[in-house]
């Protein structure tokens, strides 16, 4: 095993020179089933060493080498005899640092382009034709490629679009391999891997969860352990993961705030209490959710009152775990990529599970810190879990709270909660369901006039949201077919009592968020 790579003895390094692909680049490497790691290009040969990585992938980045400050790699790292690939601002760094020569050209090359491959015997386009589309992003060319290293393709713009040399082991592409765009790209990342690196590419999520079981089994010891378990696929997946590690040693607290989506705590306690057997501690605060939430109409205030509350319940509901020491938390990669930070050791203030405050002294344990969302969504089915738990769209931690406007009722939750149920069992239906990043039911505080046999009405709107995203940072609204939009909206007016009227949301983000408030 490689010490630093979680269930796997394979691991290449990512180094991230600023583009926003260095994590799509990670992706590819592990769709591959080779771990991969993003590493700061500040990273020092002897630090790379350390990691005693199988290959190293330099990322693209915004910079020209030739700028003043240009970020560069130690060039000790080239003396270590690891593979590197370099992807556009990448391979011209590492011909820049090993006698080739990047020059501006006359006009840069930007989207997809043809790329022609000179012979056929080459490592990384070895098995893709002689002419393929590629995609291009960058100002400055490449015209010639590191000292005894050949160029292998070129694009109308760019002489050197790919070069390669087996015995220094310098591999080099002006293009972007991961993106889609790039017909063979994942192709030549394999290559790379398989032929330039020689990978096995045996990391799979069975190898994690064996991994992870033990690090934590090491960590713990006899102690106690605490989840909070919100029903979302994160906290799901950590606790059965935990759980399996050390089984009776861990107590899961499931408060229920009274803002859940419908059915959503009788499947927590199904899947966890019933069907794995964890010592589940379910709390039910509705009641005390409600009072606390009496009059409070401020999106700001709502927020802060439902954080406070969950945790003064967590905090009353932790004397029941036998002195727990631990906490789990289902801190996931692109957090941790994000915030820059090493392993933390006691807990603080902004986390997943709902804010819990900073004076509460635990021991964490984030056993999918090294995971993207899709690998969590897999080793949850590998440990068992249900779809409707693994599938699940991200939900807020303060509920339904941010989704009815103004003050929060429990006749208000009721309507909301029946409404966003079939909103998003018609897109289920339709099949919708997994083009769609959420889907939900909005509750305003306003009233319309409407006619139904004959009656007036004068009943709350629901709006429908339901939006695409890659990550939740922006997002566009999605373009849900009308006879869908058309059954929802019929079986909302017919169904949930006092609604008579139902909106659509064409508003993406920016400038508009995804929740309302
Ligand atoms: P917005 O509304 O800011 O939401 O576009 C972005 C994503 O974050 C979710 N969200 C939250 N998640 N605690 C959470 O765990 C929160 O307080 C919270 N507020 C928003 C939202 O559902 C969307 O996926």
């Amino acid at each position: 095993m490689n010490a630093s790579a979680p269930g796997s003895d394979e691991l290449v390094l990512v180094v991230d020179f600023g583009a926003q692909y260095a994590q799509l680049i990670a992706r590819r490497v592990r769709e591959a089933r080779v771990y991969s790691e993003i590493v700061a290009p500040t990273i020092s040969a002897a630090e790379v060493a350390a990691k005693a990585p199988i290959g190293i992938i330099f990322s693209g980045g915004p910079d020209s080498v030739h700028a003043d400050g240009a970020i560069a790699i130690d060039p000790g790292v080239y003396e270590l005899g690891v593979p590197i690939l370099g992807i556009c601002y990448g391979a011209q760094l590492i011909a820049q640092q090993n006698g080739g020569l990047v020059d501006r050209t006359d006009r840069g090359e930007y989207g997809r382009t043809t790329l022609t491959v000179d012979g056929t015997d080459s490592t990384l386009l070895g098995g893709t034709p002689a002419e393929q589309k590629v995609w291009m992003s960058h100002f400055d060319a490449i015209v010639k490629p590191p000292l005894g290293v050949t160029a292998i393709a070129s694009t109308p713009d760019a002489p050197v679009a790919a070069f390669e040399d087996s015995e220094q082991k310098l591999y080099g592409v002006q293009f972007h391999p991961e993106v889609m765009h790039t017909e063979h790209g994942q192709h030549v990342i394999e290559q790379f891997l398989e032929h330039g690196c020689g990978a096995t590419g045996s990391w799979t999520m069975a190898s994690i969860i064996d991994t992870a079981v033990e690090q934590i089994r090491e960590q713990v010891g006899e102690r106690q352990v605490i989840c909070a378990l919100s029903g979302g696929v994160d906290s799901a997946v950590a606790a059965a993961l935990v759980h399996k590690a050390i089984g009776d040693q861990l107590t899961c607290v499931h408060v229920d705030t009274g803002l859940m989506r419908l059915h959503e705590a009788d499947q927590v306690i199904e899947t966890f209490e019933r069907n794995f057997g964890v010592h589940l501690i379910f709390v039910d605060a509705g009641e005390r959710f409600f009072s606390a939430l009496a009059d409070i109409t401020e999106p700001e205030a709502k927020r802060k009152a439902i954080g406070e509350l969950f945790i003064r319940v967590f905090e009353d509901a932790k004397a029941e775990a036998k002195g727990a020491e631990f906490l789990v938390q289902g801190t996931l990669y692109p957090d941790v990529i994000e915030s820059g930070s090493e392993h933390a050791s006691t807990i603080k203030s902004h986390h997943n599970v709902g804010g819990l405050p900073e004076d509460m002294e635990f021991e964490l344990i984030e056993p999918l810190r090294s995971l993207f969302k899709d690998e969590v969504r897999q080793v949850g089915s590998e440990l068992g879990l249900p779809d409707e738990i693994v599938q699940r769209q991200p939900f807020p931690g303060p509920g339904l709270g941010v989704r009815i406007i103004g003050e929060v009722t429990p006749d208000k939750v009721a309507t909301l909660q029946h409404a966003d149920f079939i909103v998003r069992e018609e897109l289920r239906k339709a099949g919708l369901e997994s083009e769609i990043w959420q889907s939900f039911a909005v509750l305003p505080d306003i009233r319309s006039v409407g006619v139904m046999g004959d009656e007036r009405t004068y009943g709350y709107p629901i709006i429908i949201r339901a939006v695409t995203s890659e990550d939740a940072m922006t997002a566009d609204w999605a373009r849900i077919p009308y006879d869908v939009l058309e059954s929802m909206s019929s079986r909302v007016i017919n169904e949930v009592p006092g609604v008579n009227r139902v909106a659509y949301d064409i508003t993406s983000k920016p400038p508009g968020t995804i929740e309302w408030e």
